[in-house]
């Protein structure tokens, strides 16, 4: 995720920021750059790339630069607009010499960057941050405060801000909204960055902003505000992390930590496209024209890994509500089957990365064939999406550990809200449409609530730490969970584990049960829930320990297996995602337990990009 650096104080700021900004490397970002007050205005320097390559930007003899004693920095994880120089931050506002840099999504940029070119405004990039920084210009009257106040009471989304104006030399201002901020108090120096690993080599105090928090900062003054400009106070705390775990937000991996960034992260991926009132989601990247929707015949969705597990849970929902024919595959089955596939069909590329090869190169065989192609990524401006030319991005935030997690459960909430889109172009009612949005935004609750039981989970790992094979079952909407648990718990652990239909298991691996293999069923509460608990009865007869997850409160369930951990009550299509998330927590502690390198497993790479 993207990364702010801020520094008012006695010394230069540049090596301060330049220095966080390489502490803020590892949250993933595509471009960088940097602002300070200078006796002759606010000087900003950008590039796409690195630190290194912004660093290189700053020459020596920029006496000017080298002195500024105020500045901002920021290093992008692209949302809107591709990474380029032009669209890294920071973004110069209008004529009243307003910089700012800004982590997060301004929702509403759109209908801003019309009414702010109205009112003559010039925009250079292709960011939604320009258009905040244009808004504040508009609202300039010589206080940066009230100006950056007024411009948010406009703003739909999400920010985490740091601003300057030449007219203000030596002043920040910062404000939050879903998008952490925290200030570092040093000893005649204030240091402002988008987590602590930034500061924690000048001060250990720390005053984290809440949301609707403004705060005006000069060398020896911090004053915080509501965004009503009431005056609040905020206590200083003592970091007591080490700096390697400032990078992990305190968490020992940053598995843990994305798996529970979930939450927040499907926040971001469902936000500003669920329309209530419609019953329906607002897919920009999925329009198709009412011609191509009439003759759409097929969609296929093509991934690998963790992303064509996601493309299962599609598949499912796709033809459950939409009654789309559905159907996914390995991508690089797709790519060398020559598939029969052609102008009537809808190609979904799932990919987080955006840059895995058997992926890329199934986007372009399905365009070779005439295909209308689609990518469902997280990464800004990769291949998959350029190539794709439309589509959905996640928007969950980088994803550092091999291991995909918050892109599964994202992916999964873009397949759900894409099932919604084309059930209502058909036969679904505004009234299951609206019951629909309100089963999608009920999600990151639901995800809160499993992970609240982790120390309980860690606990039950403790029993599952030591076997050498383990099977998955699960059937409807939980056989892809049962794929996607397995493929977390091997990955991670290195013990065997095998995503299994439920009912598959006496079709042969049956054969393999035994004391040693325990069992995870998906026992949730639902259509099939029976037959699974059967399924169960068959593995503890072969003397196989069955670990359920069940629905809270299913007392049938929980007496059925021997161990169970429960998630919250929900349709069986949204029960994926709470019931996923148990898996995720449960492998890690398993993986924790054995002492394995969570993030880094061996032989694995976090893209693919070889065939
Ligand atoms: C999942 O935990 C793995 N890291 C891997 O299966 C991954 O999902 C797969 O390589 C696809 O990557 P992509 O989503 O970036 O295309
Ligand atoms: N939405 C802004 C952009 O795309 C900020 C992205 C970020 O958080 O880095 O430039």
């Amino acid at each position: 995720m993207c990364g702010i650096v801020a520094y008012t104080g006695s010394n230069p700021a540049v090596p301060v920021l330049l220095n966080g900004l390489r502490r803020l490397e590892y949250r993933g970002y595509d471009s960088a750059g940097i602002a300070v007050n200078t006796p002759d205005g606010i000087s900003i320097r950008k590039s796409k790339g690195k630190v290194s390559e912004l660093a290189g930007l700053l020459g020596e003899d920029e006496t000017q630069i080298a002195e500024s004693t105020c500045g901002i920095a920021h290093t992008r994880w692209a949302t809107h607009g591709p990474p380029t120089t032009i669209n890294a931050h920071p973004h110069a506002g209008g004529k009243n010499g307003i910089v700012l840099v800004h982590n997060g999504i301004i929702e509403n940029h759109h209908a801003l960057r019309s009414t702010l070119t109205a009112k003559g405004y010039e925009f250079l990039s292709e960011t939604d941050t320009e258009v905040l920084a244009h808004l504040v210009d508009s609202h300039y009257q010589g206080d940066l405060v009230d100006a950056l106040t007024a411009a948010l009471k406009e703003v739909h989304g999400t920010y985490g801000i740091a601003c300057l104006s030449e007219k203000e030399e030596g002043v920040l201002v910062v404000a939050r909204r879903g998008s952490p901020i925290v200030i570092g108090v040093g000893e005649g120096e204030t240091i402002v960055a988008s987590d602590a690993s930034a500061i924690i080599n000048h001060t250990r105090q720390a005053i984290y902003l809440d949301d609707h928090d403004i705060a005006k900062i000069s060398q020896n003054k911090i004053d915080i505000r509501s965004s009503d400009n009431v005056p609040v106070s905020r206590e200083a705390s003592e970091i007591d992390w080490s700096a390697d775990a400032a990078e992990k937000g305190g968490y020992e991996h940053y598995m843990l930590k994305e798996i529970f960034e979930q939450p927040e992260a499907i926040r971001n991926t469902i936000r500003g496209r669920m329309d209530s009132e419609r019953g329906t989601a607002v897919l920009s990247g999925l329009d198709l024209s009412p011609r191509e929707l009439a003759e759409l015949q097929r969609m296929l969705i093509v991934g690998c890994g963790t992303s064509m597990n996601a493309g299962l849970v599609g598949e499912y929902a796709m033809e459950d509500f939409a009654g789309v024919l559905a159907e996914v595959e390995q991508a690089a089955e797709f790519r060398y089957r020559n598939p029969i596939v052609g102008s009537r069909d809808l190609v979904i590329a799932i990919s987080q990365s955006g840059e895995t090869a058997d992926t890329l190169a199934a986007v372009r065989e399905a365009m070779d064939k005439g295909a209308l192609v689609a990518g469902l990524v997280n990464v800004v401006g990769s291949t998959i999406a350029r190539e794709t030319g439309r589509g959905v991005y996640l928007h969950a935030g980088p994803e550092i550990s091999v291991a995909s997690t918050k892109a599964f459960t994202s992916q999964v909430s873009v397949l759900l809200m894409a099932a919604l889109k084309f059930s209502r172009s058909r036969r679904m009612s505004v009234e299951q449409g609206r019951r629909f949005v309100r089963e999608i935004e009920a999600i990151p609750e639901l995800v809160e609530r499993v992970l609240a039981k982790n120390d309980e989970i860690a606990k039950i790992a403790e029993k599952y730490v030591d076997q050498t094979s383990a099977f998955f079952i699960g059937r409807g909407y939980m056989y892809p969970v049962a794929l996607e648990g397995a493929l977390k718990l091997k990955e991670i652990s290195y013990i065997h584990a095998e995503g299994y239909h439920a009912a598959e298991l006496k079709h042969g691996p049956i054969a393999l049960l035994e004391k040693s293999v325990p069992v995870i069923a998906l026992c949730n509460d639902g259509p099939g829930k029976d037959k699974t608990l059967g399924n169960v009865a068959e593995c503890q007869a072969r003397d196989s320990r069955v670990l359920g997850i069940v629905t809270e409160g299913d007392e049938e369930a929980m007496a059925a297996v021997n161990d169970y951990i429960s998630v919250p009550p929900c349709p069986l299509h949204t029960a994926v995602i709470p019931s996923t998330v148990a898996l995720q927590l449960l492998s890690y502690h398993i993986a924790r337990l054995r002492g394995c390198p969570i993030d880094q497993p061996r032989n694995l790479a976090k893209s693919v990009t070889v065939e």
